[in-house]
């Protein structure tokens, strides 16, 4: 594609060198520059790309992004006011705007996410609609389902991602976009048709610094800035009536919106929720008619879930009877409450919680199927947010009966430094617990000591299947381990 159109829509520009030459590829980072290759320049967490335009250049790059006064030569030099804004759009171009092909849905919120995309995807299924999914557990493109490193990627793969779905003949999408995501911009310029809000709690403060920033970050997919200066009408909001936040959203958002809620009147309401070991059963109130649904899902939180998928399939116009039918399809989201049944008398669960709220929401849900005691297993990565450690502590100390606590990906912090913030909750709160660094030892712990109509959580990497010590991943999968350790004891 020739510079000069890919700068097309990028707004306020200076261009200075040639801009009909050919642009081959977009890369941030200088090291996967090739011939042909546009560098833009931005600054990351650990490094920034301005730094680096030399050896760009000299591995082929025809043209370099700025937005600092940097030097450039041998290659086209754009000065632009931010360098992430130009990189989502040129992606935008470059794969030929594949959000504009595709009715494209955006969740975003601390909780939910995944469990939402992959709700609507099955919605979208049952009315013969082929989705395609990017989120936490991997991108689903139609002809592959992708592993990814990060729950939304950078906007080169994010748009990347979107135009292979529309290659393979898909046309909806349902995606997650995290708060880094909104932070650097990388789903700017995707011309959302719906936009869902879950829920939000202090998570990720690491790296937002504060709730505010992080607020600030959250309100950007809803107000209409992130959808860039090519983005056409209005998008449907789904938005959280029981959720603090909504008042903020509701009035960035303009107005199609759709408020759910399991409490309040609401345009989408669920009524008269039962909640059972296997699931809930409910009717949803939308537009003066009442859908009964049975969910496989447990918990509370799984109903507000359903609901805002809910909204998403309606959104997307399909029918309501397909919407329960899908709703009703899901089994199980890997790692998020997946049961572990080995034919043994008590019940072990998988789930992907690794923050205060999700540990407390999901602890409550389990209490609630549980006739037995609850044994809680949990850790807290290193090199991440320390704050919530000893809530995590608290929480668990007070909402299980005993607690076994462990390692989650201690990266380069020693694991019982981390560990020792964890008790310092767990004594707040007066909880019983033990400490077993060792994450398969401590599986095998928490499994030993249930008795029959217990119930073991095993918390905080759900679906993942490694462990970070230091800078080595190792294979680490909570399932395989729960189950060898159950399959040994039935022997
Ligand atoms: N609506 C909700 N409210 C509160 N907690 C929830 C909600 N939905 C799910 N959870 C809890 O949070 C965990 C993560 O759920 P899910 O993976 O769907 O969220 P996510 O937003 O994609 O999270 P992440 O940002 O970690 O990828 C679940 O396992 C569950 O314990
Ligand atoms: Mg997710």
């Amino acid at each position: 594609m020739k510079l000069k159109d890919l700068l097309h829509d990028i707004g306020t520009k200076t261009v200075s060198g040639p801009d009909d030459v050919d642009v081959t590829h977009i890369a941030y980072d200088s090291r996967k520059v090739g011939p042909g290759g546009m560098f833009v320049c931005v600054s990351g967490l650990h490094s920034d790309g301005h730094k680096f335009v030399r050896e760009a250049i000299s591995s082929g790059a025809v043209a370099v992004v700025v937005d600092r006064s940097v030097q450039v030569e041998g290659a086209a030099r754009i000065q632009v006011p931010d360098s992430r804004k130009a990189l989502a759009l040129i992606a935008c171009s470059f794969y030929g705007h594949p959000s504009r092909r595709l009715k494209i849905a955006g969740i975003t919120g601390t909780n939910g996410k995944t469990t939402v995309s992959y709700l609507a995807q099955s919605i979208c299924s049952q009315a013969a609609i082929r989705a395609g999914v990017i989120g936490t557990i991997g991108y689903d493109v139609g002809d592959a389902k992708l592993k990814g490193s990060h729950t939304t990627p950078e906007a080169p793969e994010f748009q990347q991602l979107l135009s292979r779905m529309v290659a393979h003949g898909i046309t909806h999408a349902a995606v997650e976009v995290s708060s880094h995501a909104l932070a650097l911009r990388r789903s700017y310029g995707t011309e959302f048709d719906v936009v869902v809000f879950t829920n939000l709690t202090r998570d990720h403060l690491d790296f937002h610094g504060t709730f505010e920033e992080y607020k600030k970050a959250k309100l950007r997919l809803f107000a209409g800035a992130e959808r860039g200066a090519a983005g056409n009408g209005q998008p449907t909001a789904i938005l959280n009536l029981d959720d603090p936040f909504f008042g903020a959203l509701a009035e960035a958002a303009g107005e199609r919106i759709v408020a759910y809620s399991v409490s309040k009147d609401a345009d989408l309401m669920a009524r008269d929720v039962e909640l059972f070991s296997g699931g809930s059963a409910f009717s949803v109130t939308w537009k003066g008619r009442e859908w009964g649904i049975r969910l496989s899902l447990p918990g509370l939180f799984n109903v507000m879930n359903a609901l805002a998928a809910f909204g998403v399939g309606a959104s997307f116009g399909i029918d309501e009877r397909k919407i329960v039918s899908g709703l009703e399809a899901v089994k199980g989201v890997k790692g998020r409450l997946e049961v572990v049944d080995r034919g043994q008398a008590f019940s072990v669960f998988i789930d992907y919680a690794h923050t205060p709220d999700a540990l407390g929401n999901v602890l409550r849900t389990v209490r609630e199927i549980t006739k037995g005691s609850l044994i809680c297993l949990f850790g807290c990565g290193g090199d991440r947010d320390r704050g919530k450690r000893s809530e995590m502590g608290r929480v668990s100390g007070a909402l299980a009966d005993f607690t076994v606590i462990t390692s989650d990906n201690p990266r380069s912090e020693e694991p019982l430094s981390i560990i020792a913030e964890i008790e310092e909750g767990m004594l707040e709160a007066g909880g019983h617990y033990e400490i077993v660094s060792d994450r398969r030892e401590a599986i095998g712990r928490a499994i030993a000591r249930a008795r029959e109509g217990d119930s073991v959580l095993i918390a905080g990497k759900g679906h993942e299947d490694y462990q970070i010590l230091g800078d080595r991943v190792i294979h680490f999968d909570d399932r395989e381990m729960a189950e060898e350790f159950l399959d040994k004891q039935l022997q």
